[in-house]
């Protein structure tokens, strides 16, 4: 079954991309927030990433008014009743994913296949509290989704060949590539990516280097995009924490385990850019700042 609808449950950074990147392919995009508000902030920022787009020449204005025209905005979940293919990307918390699901099941119809973006929780511990965890999968998509090129599609031991197929076909007319991966935590990006960042905190924190001697060494030795200090400020230091909590319990690897470092950080409410404090200092665009902390 191919899909032409597609219901997003989450506005924030990642559902807004993931939203972006439905609509730019074509697909009829319903959105789903709490609140208008959060509505408001979501298409704002589909309105900026757009103009971006246009701006580097890559799309017109009357494209980035089309897209703009697929996407609906609601506050209710049975607005999504129609859709082909529902992607969740709420907040990270297993309760709150049950509970969309739940509501989900009810108003959707059979066929519907449902998918979470989640990063670090366990795909079957949602699907099995649905009357389909043969059409339910995970779609985890990176941060910035407009840009970044892969998505992960995530395979729990309940869903069916015909709902893996009908997922790489999306993947594909998302213009992204797919690659199919086991329900464990991380995935394959993440279960690779976390040790390597809290790797790199407690580098810091033993004085190997400074935070941007570091990033310095990456991005040059590597060739990475982002040193690893600009990575866990651009994803959320907070999201950093969670996920390394979710793996260390998963785990038992002290190669997880979060660094003192970094809990006190989210403590103090240095998320990174989103606040405007991190491992570096942030300007209210999100743009780094050039500072001369002492601390770093
Ligand atoms: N929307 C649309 N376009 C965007 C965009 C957005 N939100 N963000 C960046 N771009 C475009 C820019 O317009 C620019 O386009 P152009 O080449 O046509 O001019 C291009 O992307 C490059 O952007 P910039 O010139 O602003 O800056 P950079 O070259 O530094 O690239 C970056 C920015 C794409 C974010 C790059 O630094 C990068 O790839 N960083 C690594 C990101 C990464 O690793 N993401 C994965 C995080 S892990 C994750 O998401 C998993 C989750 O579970 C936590």
């Amino acid at each position: 079954m191919p899909i032409e609808r597609v219901g997003v449950v989450g506005f924030g950074l990642m559902g807004s991309g993931i939203a972006q990147v439905c609509a730019q392919a074509g697909l009829e995009t319903v959105v789903r927030e709490v609140g208008h508000e959060f509505l408001d902030k979501g298409f704002g920022r589909v309105e900026g990433s757009l103009a971006r787009i246009v701006k580097a020449g890559k799309m017109t204005e009357d494209e980035a008014k089309a897209i703009r025209g697929r996407m609906r905005g609601t506050t209710s979940l049975a607005d999504l009743a129609g859709c082909d293919l529902i992607i969740e990307a709420v907040i990270e918390k297993i309760e709150a994913k049950q509970e969309v699901f739940g509501e989900l099941d009810r108003v959707c119809a059979p066929g519907t296949i449902f998918a979470s973006n989640t990063s670090s929780l366990t795909i079957v511990e949602m699907a099995a509290t649905t009357k389909r965890p043969d059409r339910f999968a995970g779609l985890h998509f990176f941060n910035p989704a407009p840009v970044m090129p892969l998505v992960e599609i995530v395979r729990a031991i309940t869903t069916s060949e015909e709902t893996i197929a009908t997922l790489r076909a999306f993947v594909q007319r998302l213009g992204k590539t797919g690659v199919v991966c086991k329900d464990t935590p991380g995935f394959i990006v993440n279960r690779l990516l976390v040790p390597y960042l809290l790797g790199a905190i407690r580098a810091f924190e033993q004085g190997v280097a400074t935070v941007e001697e570091i990033d310095t060494a990456v991005k040059l030795g590597l060739r990475h995009p982002m040193g690893p200090f600009e990575l866990i400020d651009y994803t959320g230091l907070d999201i950093n924490l969670h996920v390394a909590n979710i793996f260390f319990d998963e785990f038992k690897d002290p190669s997880m385990a979060p660094p003192a470092l970094l809990k006190r950080m989210v403590l103090a409410g240095h998320l990174g850019a989103k606040t405007g404090k991190g491992f570096y200092d942030y300007d209210e665009k999100g743009q780094k700042k050039s500072t001369d902390r002492p601390d770093r």
